[in-house]
């Protein structure tokens, strides 16, 4: 790492000439200031001043400037903002004089980095970036703000050129995936393709949009059976609590949740919100006026009435609850807290041509959320997958796996993770996701084809409860974690093994379903 910065302090009035040698003296003297607390063989590392002149500005100002080294340890961004205070107190108590202003002339930082990219890329605030096989060279814009520095900005600046290079080496390679549990092989009666067949008996309907579906209501019946199976087999005796999240999420969560760090890097592809510049019904006229007219909307109109996105539809479900918690400490004794949610779809952009009902742009979620101290949220966690277990391969009778994969939210951020480690994970004891796959025979044989991936169960650790501020009343670590599953992968799973054929499906699923209702004949 090596860091060149020059600025210059902007004075409010004129430096008399006896200012030199005391700003060289003070110069030593700041540096003594600077190495404080550094271990001496860091100490070649820091920040220097290398070079300094005083500059007329005008009749009544004058301009301090500098030239700033150092290596990796305490960097000029960070000295800069020592000096200013050093500098300030020196020269109103010596010559009555402030700082008005500070200018950053150009900064130029070499960065370290583990191999010259195969994509050159460039970065906001940034004038240009040069790479070599083992550094960055980035030239900032001229200047930028002090604000900038102040809220830390350069710091994440220069960890991004790192991780960008970083990231693009594990983008090469595939996500995680282990298999550390498989239910015994069941018999299969259907190797037909679920959407297809449900389309055929009348069960679901595609919309005009995207991959949207309506669920008729027979396949109703199916997702409300599945929802008191879980009732009676999860939320129930697991004391879970039925709540209603939000559906439209502010940037400020997505900020928190770490979501816009991957917004449509691979993960994370959200729908955004608009809202109208004004309710005004005058302002809305022409456009009420032209449909009456043409019987059309003019979307590129509309457009031009609206303010930019305050955020988006709920992409990952659990997210918007967190405001719930938000900056509040918790009773140690109101721990574990359980909870879960359907209330609503939750959104993703698919890319793509159309995927069938097994991944869809409009999703419907059952979300399970659980807060508490890390051994609770390792025994829940533990204990939901035993139940899932349950739901998915004795009550709906599934061939399924258990994989240990990327976690849903390294990936949703876009921070692709390394860990190959082998783990068998008898018991869920650590930070990490674990997708429950079913195996879909119309895609092909077991060993080759790719299974769906139905529910997963997340350890996330402190990650929410300390991006939301969340604490316990005795200052005990908070943990979370979370688990979805969504009707379209279920059902879609359950009739690609078991077809839609109900005198063949188990008879601990016809328990929850008197008769399948019909739908309208179309003619
Ligand atoms: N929030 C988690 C996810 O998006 C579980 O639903 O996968
Ligand atoms: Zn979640």
């Amino acid at each position: 790492m090596r860091y060149h910065l020059k600025f210059s302090f902007i004075i409010r009035g004129k430096l008399p000439a006896t200012a030199k040698s005391l700003i060289d003296q003070w110069l030593t003297e700041l540096q003594a200031l600077l190495e404080k607390g550094i271990k001496k063989k860091d100490l070649p590392e820091i920040s220097r001043v290398t070079k300094w002149s005083v500059v007329s500005r005008s009749e009544k100002e004058d301009e301090l400037q500098f030239t700033m080294t150092s290596g990796g340890i305490l960097p000029p961004h960070h000295a800069l903002l020592r000096m200013r205070k050093f500098f300030s107190q020196k020269l109103g108590r010596e010559f009555r004089l402030g700082i008005s202003g500070i200018v950053i002339k150009s900064y130029k930082i070499d960065v370290d980095i583990p191999r010259r990219p195969m994509k050159e890329f460039s970065l906001p605030f940034v004038s240009s970036i040069k790479f070599s096989d083992t550094s960055a060279t980035v030239t900032l814009q001229k200047n930028i703000p002090i604000d900038f520095i102040e809220k830390g900005a350069i710091d994440r600046l220069v960890k991004l050129v790192r991780n960008k290079v970083i990231e693009e080496m594990i983008r090469g390679k595939d996500e995680h995936h282990l298999v550390i549990w498989s239910s015994p092989k069941k018999e299969i009666r259907c190797t037909d393709n679920p959407t297809e067949l449900m389309i055929k008996e009348g069960w679901i309907q595609r919309t005009g949009y995207r991959n949207q579906w309506i669920f008729g209501p027979q396949i109703t019946a199916l997702a409300e059976a599945l929802k008191q199976i879980m009732i009676e087999h999860l939320y129930k005796p697991l004391s879970f609590k039925n709540m209603i999240f939000p559906k439209v999420v502010p940037w400020d969560i997505w900020k928190r949740s770490g979501h816009l760090s991957g917004i449509y890097q691979g993960g994370f592809e959200p729908y955004f919100v608009c809202t109208p510049k004004t309710a005004d019904p005058e302002f809305w006229e022409e456009i009420a006026d032209y449909y009456r007219i043409t019987l059309e909307v003019e979307p590129e109109k509309i457009m031009e009435k609206l303010r930019p996105p305050i955020g988006g539809l709920s992409f990952a479900q659990c997210p918007p609850f967190w405001i719930y918690l938000q900056g509040k400490t918790i009773a140690d004794d109101s721990f574990p807290i359980f909870v879960y949610d359907w209330s609503g779809p939750t959104y993703r952009y698919e890319s793509g041509a159309a995927h069938g009902f097994e991944r869809v742009d409009e999703l419907h979620r059952i979300e399970t959320l659980y807060i508490g101290f890390p051994e609770q949220i390792k025994t829940i966690a533990q204990k939901l997958r035993l139940r899932f277990r349950k739901i998915l391969g004795e009550i709906l009778d599934l061939e399924f796996q258990e994989a240990w994969v990327t976690p849903w939210w390294t990936s949703q951020e876009g921070v692709a993770d390394t860990e190959e480690e082998q783990v068998t994970l008898q018991t869920f004891d650590r930070v990490g996701t674990i997708d429950f796959e079913v195996y879909m025979p119309y895609r092909g044989m077991r060993e080759t084809s790719h299974w769906l991936e139905t529910q997963n169960v997340s350890i996330i650790g402190q990650k929410y409860p300390k991006s939301f501020t969340v604490k316990s009343q005795s200052g005990k670590e908070v943990w979370s974690g979370c688990g979805g599953g969504s009707f379209e992968r279920y059902i879609s799973a359950f009739v690609a093994q078991k077809g839609t054929k109900v005198d063949a499906w188990p008879s601990k699923v016809l328990k929850y379903i008197d008769k399948l209702p019909e739908g309208p004949k179309f003619l």
